[in-house]
């Protein structure tokens, strides 16, 4: 029994795609009323693809769980970037391992980045051999047929279908008013610290005709807000002749009319003055740029294949300030990478100074197995690895908060996303620059962009409320 084709042009409701499945003989009576926990690992891409095999899932007759003790299938969605994923996802299985023990028909799942890793997937099988079930990124649309096919022992799929993209795909996404829209998979850059090239296979763009009809739908379906979701947004449709560029993709978007357009994740050495012109032109385009930086560095810049200078960084990053009102600019930077001087590790702490980000994600190098950079001599010890990343996050936490007092007694849009987490008698949203705010009397307007004044600045978060 294999996946329907999807060959259509448009995307499907969810009660067409259902009803394909019961055309295809996909029986959900096995699996009618079983309990469902997911838990997801990693980034955006995780994340979105947790949507998916949500709705794969709801397909079958699943119905989702919050507890883990509740489920009658868990799957764990992994990541592999760094090496403390590892760590966390061994963690985990013992939990899952404890479950079994007293339910014999637990099914345990494991996918992801780590899933397409040879050395995990041998690991699992020879030292985990209660986890029932191993599926790659590639093979997502496998899920169904793995689990409706079920043989005794572990069912792997890891296989590669690189090159290929999977359209009119369905997800059970998990807000009603903002979405991740897949533009491209994979990634070319081979960073030489970074795994995901080899974990989610070369860049494969989506077709634009296919990502705008997802954006119409979605903006149809009551979406205010979609975030293009890529390894590298800036190199979306190189790999496809005659293809949109990603400043013509971004501009095309935008004249969807949707009220809020967000991209992630940027390379800089892919980042031209026409998407920078395209951020700046359009209302609806945020003005929020994810744009990491890694080091600070030339030198180490060289070594992790960056493909930029710290100068070429400085200029991209003033030419975005200059002309995108009211931006804001994240990063990310790694730390103790191999041969990094004490030297270098100030040239990065200059660039922080310099760029004064709105925030930033900060790492320790981890080395990755088959890397270019898993060879070279680790010659920073953890001591002053970890100190470096000590003193490079006071830094970057002083600016978050200055950033973030700036912001007090100004007034900004924020489209209100849920209860707040902190505290159930507020909302929580994000302004057009992604400043995450705690709204004040929000709980009318969940769902809607509304005007909102700051009134109190942490590092992490303001507070705020309605606009009178
Ligand atoms: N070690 C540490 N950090 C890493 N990242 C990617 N690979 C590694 C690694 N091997 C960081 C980069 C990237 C972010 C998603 O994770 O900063 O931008
Ligand atoms: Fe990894 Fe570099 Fe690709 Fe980002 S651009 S996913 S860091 S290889």
């Amino acid at each position: 029994m294999r996946l329907p084709d999807h060959k259509e042009e448009r995307i499907r409701t969810n009660e067409e795609v259902e009803q394909i499945y019961l055309d295809q003989n996909y029986s959900n009576e096995v699996y009618s009323g079983k309990k469902y926990f997911i838990k997801t690992y990693g980034c955006q891409m995780n994340v979105h693809d947790s949507e998916e095999i949500s709705y794969r899932l709801e397909t079958l007759g699943f119905e989702k769980v919050e507890e883990l003790e509740d489920a009658d299938l868990v799957i764990l969605n992994t990541c592999a970037i760094r090496e403390n994923a590892h760590d966390k996802l061994y963690g985990f299985l013992g939990r899952c391992k404890h479950l079994k023990d007293t339910k014999k028909d637990l099914i345990i799942c494991i996918c992801g980045c780590m899933a397409q890793e040879e050395r995990v997937v041998n690991e699992i099988l020879t030292k985990y051999p209660y986890v029932d079930i191993v599926f790659g990124t590639h093979n997502i649309h496998e899920l169904q047929d793995m689990l409706l096919n079920r043989v005794k022992g572990t069912d792997i799929e890891v296989y590669s279908y690189e090159g290929k993209v999977y359209e009119n795909i369905n997800y059970k996404r998990d807000s009603k008013v903002k979405a991740w829209v897949n533009i491209q998979y994979g990634c070319d850059k081979f960073c030489t610290y970074c795994i995901v090239p080899y974990t989610r296979g070369k860049q494969r763009s989506r077709k634009s005709s296919e990502i705008l009809k997802e954006v119409e739908c979605l903006k149809e379906n009551g979406y205010k807000e979609v975030t293009l979701l890529g390894q590298n947004v800036n190199a979306y449709g190189k790999d496809i002749e005659g293809e949109l560029s990603f400043a013509e993709l971004l501009e095309s978007v935008a004249k969807t009319g949707i009220d809020r357009v967000r991209f992630v994740t940027s390379h800089p050495w892919d980042f031209t003055s026409e998407m920078v012109d395209i951020i700046a032109k359009y209302a609806n385009v945020m003005p929020y740029i994810h744009l990491p930086l890694q080091s600070g560095s030339s030198n180490i810049l060289k070594l992790m294949g960056r493909k930029y200078t710290k100068e070429e960084y400085l200029k991209l990053y003033k030419e975005i300030r200059e002309k995108v009102k009211g931006s804001s600019i994240t990063t990310d930077i790694i730390v103790g990478f191999p041969g990094e001087t004490e030297e270098d590790f100030n040239d990065t702490l200059d660039v922080v100074n310099e760029c004064k980000f709105d925030s930033a994600f900060t790492f320790i190098f981890s080395p990755r197995e088959g890397t270019p950079a898993e060879k070279m001599e680790d010659n920073v010890s953890l001591k002053e690895k970890e100190d470096r990343l000590h003193r490079l996050n006071d830094v970057i936490n002083k600016y978050s908060l200055i950033h973030n007092e700036e912001c007090v007694g100004k007034t900004f849009k924020v489209l209100l996303e849920g209860v707040s987490e902190k505290d159930d008698t507020k909302a929580f949203g994000y302004t057009d620059h992604m400043k995450l705010v705690n709204v004040k009397g929000g709980l009318d307007y969940i769902g809607e962009i509304v005007d909102v004044t700051i009134t109190d600045a942490k590092s992490f978060s303001l507070d705020g409320e309605i606009k009178k």
